[in-house]
């Protein structure tokens, strides 16, 4: 059973920090490159959180392509719309992504990250994705592999303990394993699929590792299964091994390329 993760206002704004950081500039650059956006296009952003996406693909489809967030969370929503206040070819709207709110094939593209790990049920949100395309519109999917994190410290009980709770708060930690699969499945042909892992060498707060403690903080007090001293152990455990330089932090992510036939 897992636990819900609610991207509620203080979520956000911890998701617009960590979006702003060097490491996510980097992922989203792969993810341009991967949706090789042409002036003109129609995109869908699923789970679109903070909208900072939405903003950067709006430059590319521009002047006469637009974009379309979507998002569960009100919260963030507001926040994509604060972001995107300026642009004329970007709206953002409040949709599940396994029952979206458009006419078969109204998108060039569609895209998503790190969202279908979190939604109940991935074969319909796949399936959505699939009939909102135009024949011959592209998918770009990124996920991430909850099990290739390697995250060193002094501790390994309590990290764990902490990372348990952390894969629970996912539908499915594990979703590239059968992605390939479920799109296969949902009619699209898959055209590339990539990997590159989040690493992380030092205990710098604005790298992804460094908001993921923040985060990691935040959730699990939330669920209060580690006492307060436990999680206080934990991340002196995490600056003990940045101390004796051996801080590591490693994660796997991947990114999947789909076309409908
Ligand atoms: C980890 S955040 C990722 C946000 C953004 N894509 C990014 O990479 O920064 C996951 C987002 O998916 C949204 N989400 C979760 N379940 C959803 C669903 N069933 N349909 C649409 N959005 C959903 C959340 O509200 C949240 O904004």
């Amino acid at each position: 059973m897992s636990r819900e993760l609610v991207y509620d206002q203080e979520l956000s704004i911890k998701q617009a920090l960590v979006a702003k950081s060097p490491d996510m500039v980097a992922q989203r650059k792969r993810m341009h490159a991967a949706l090789e956006l042409q002036p003109g296009e129609r995109v869908l952003e699923i789970g679109c959180g903070t909208g900072i996406m939405a903003s950067e693909m709006a430059a590319s489809v521009a002047p006469t392509g637009n974009v379309t967030g979507a998002d569960t969370s009100a919260a963030m929503i507001a926040m994509a719309r604060g972001l995107c206040a300026a642009l004329v070819n970007v709206e953002f709207i409040e949709a599940d992504a396994a029952d979206l709110p458009f006419a078969n094939g109204s998108f060039d593209v569609v895209t998503v990250t790190q969202c279908l790990c979190l939604v109940s049920n991935v074969e319909a949100a796949i399936g959505e994705m699939f009939r909102v395309l135009r024949s011959g519109g592209r998918a770009v999917i990124l996920e991430t592999d909850w099990d290739t994190l390697v995250w060193n410290c002094t501790e390994p009980r309590l990290m764990d303990k902490i990372m348990a709770i952390y894969k629970d708060v996912y539908i499915d930690a594990r979703l590239p394993r059968t992605l390939s699969r479920l799109l296969k499945r949902a009619g699209f042909d898959i055209r590339g699929r990539d990997q590159f892992a989040m690493l992380n060498w030092t205990f710098d707060p604005d790298t992804y590792s460094g908001h993921q403690i923040d985060f990691t903080m935040a959730l699990v007090k939330n669920h209060q299964v580690l006492s307060v001293g436990e999680l206080e152990a934990w991340l002196e455990s995490i600056r003990m091994a940045a101390e004796a330089d051996e801080y590591f932090f490693s994660l796997n992510r991947y990114i999947f390329s789909a076309v409908k036939p």
